[in-house]
């Protein structure tokens, strides 16, 4: 991998030493790399935005029903430029390279057709952090082509911060980069009650980096089946953005959506992160932190207090990096929060104890089982094994509670791990205590530079056939995927029982 990606970034550093004017041999990659292409942004110069939330078509007693279309579009995502991207919108929304949010509350349905319209390639949607039923877990093979719909049907059984994001067989990287992707929310009573800021000051933030030629177009490099760092970050799907933010509390749902690149948020002021939550919802009580490392795929929420400080006050969210990223020259800044007069009294408030998420003791395992991320001739794999449908590499039953060692026994590179279905807790990394604020429910498991990891899981609530993965896509697409099956396989529970169906649609 990584003479390219290094000397890459070598010649960067070299070229920021001479003043910016960039001495590069002719015929090196220098196609798509602001810094290099001309293409020039600068950071804070755009206004923050939230993803719209999307309304149901219509709603019954127990179900909301949505229709998002998936498109080719183009817009300004660059100021001064068109872009082409991929989108998932929805009539009367202008498309985005972020998806609109679904809000839902706890116990309700959704039925959520995707219409593939104009994409021009097969698409699979997955519903990241939820149990849904295998034949709607967006299975990498359950593929709906162009002319195709898929309504996908969404139980609402866990109250966090998941997201929605394209998982097409060996595409999932650049459709996903392109731009399929976004917020989906679940809230429970529980949550609700708590005096936690609400409403317009509970905000997402979905990070991602890109990177553009000099007339806009967005590129997506893999570096060889490797990585795609971008040197652009986009916030909601806006560079650099400004947010204003008053003189209060407000509750941040932070979502890094990047390929391949991992981020250690820090506030330029120094202030603390408030950790509220982690990828499966609230954790047990709070925990104050002046820096916090997102793998791709991971959540983390936070309370910030801009109470402390004058209006005026400027603060960037910074990124301070972890080791094997590419960084560039602005890589190390997110979004500005610039801090002006409160509109109200601030009446919310962090209670001591959020809701209680009850620590699974080793001891309840019934067995270990591990897995192996490796680089092995060009190829990522798990335990020397590249994705095969027909394989099966665990088979739980229904209710067990297992133990899997994470190894990645490489300094080289990371490994951010996602178990489809199920929600996990980190038991050590490498025998030592997780961060305290990994100490909740997770998904995605953050498997760094020589690591060891152990996470403990109950397989269920659903039986049958799911995936897991690197969420570097990656190498989640060539090919460190594989999946496990939870009981027995099945008719109901096979992920290929509910194919995509031919256009038009009957009315939903
Ligand atoms: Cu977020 Cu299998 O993915
Ligand atoms: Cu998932
Ligand atoms: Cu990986």
């Amino acid at each position: 991998m990584s003479i390219k990606r290094m000397t890459r970034r070598e010649l960067l550093k070299y070229g920021t030493l001479a003043g910016g004017a960039l001495l590069l041999p002719l015929g090196f990659d220098r196609i798509g790399y602001a810094e290099e292409s001309g293409l020039t942004v600068r950071p804070f110069t755009q206004q923050f935005r939230k993803p719209p939330v999307l309304s149901p078509v219509r709603s019954d007693a127990t179900t909301d029903y949505y229709q998002i279309n998936i498109n080719k579009a183009s817009g300004q995502v660059i100021p001064g430029k068109t872009t082409q991207f991929y989108s998932y919108v929805a009539p009367g929304l202008q498309p985005s390279i972020v998806g609109p949010t679904i809000r839902q509350r706890l116990g309700r349905q959704s039925v959520v057709r995707f219409i593939n319209n104009s994409l021009g390639a097969p698409t699979s949607v997955h519903l990241h952090g939820m149990a849904s039923l295998p034949q709607y877990d967006g299975y990498a093979e359950d593929l709906t082509p162009p002319g195709y719909y898929k309504d996908y049907i969404y139980p609402n059984n866990r109250a966090a911060t998941l997201w929605y994001h394209d998982h097409a067989i060996h595409h999932t990287a650049e459709n996903v980069y392109r731009g399929l992707a976004g917020l989906y929310i679940v809230q429970d009573d529980l949550e609700l009650n708590l005096p936690l800021p609400k409403g317009e000051y509970d905000v997402p933030i979905l990070i991602q980096d890109k990177q553009f030629s000099a007339n806009g177009a967005l590129i997506f490099d893999d570096e060889g089946e490797d990585s795609q760092f971008g040197d652009i970050i986009t916030v909601n799907g806006v560079a650099w953005p400004v947010m204003q933010v008053e003189k209060r509390k407000y509750r941040f749902r932070i979502l890094n959506g990047s390929i391949s690149r991992s981020y250690r948020l820090s506030l330029s002021n120094g202030a603390p992160f408030v950790m509220i939550g982690t990828d499966a919802g609230l954790k047990t009580s709070p925990t104050p932190v002046n820096n916090f490392r997102i793998g791709m795929a991971e959540r983390y929420e936070c309370v910030i207090d801009f109470s402390e400080f004058p209006v005026g006050t400027q603060i960037i969210l910074q990124n301070l990096s972890n080791k094997n990223n590419e960084d560039y020259a602005n890589t190390n800044k997110v979004m500005r929060f610039d801090v002006v007069a409160a509109k109200g009294v601030d009446n919310s408030s962090i209670p001591a104890t959020l809701r209680t998420v009850t620590p699974i003791p080793a001891s309840q395992a019934v067995r270990t089982r591990e897995f192996r991320y490796e680089r092995s001739n060009g190829l990522w794999v798990i335990n020397g094994k590249t994705w095969d449908s027909n394989r099966i590499d665990a088979n739980p039953q229904y209710g067990d509670v297992e133990i899997w060692r994470l190894y990645n026994n490489s300094g080289g590179w990371f490994h951010p791990i996602h178990v489809h279905l199920i929600d996990a807790q980190l038991l050590d990394r490498n025998g030592s205590a997780p961060f305290v604020y990994e100490r909740g429910w997770k998904d995605v498991f953050y498997v760094g530079e020589n690591e060891s990891l152990r996470i403990i899981g109950k397989f269920g609530p659903n039986t049958g056939l799911y995936m897991s993965h690197c969420h570097n896509t990656v190498h989640e697409d060539h090919d460190m995927m594989n999946q496990f099956q939870v009981g027995q396989g099945t008719a109901e529970n096979n992920p290929l029982s509910v194919p995509a169906k031919k256009l038009p649609a009957p009315t939903l």
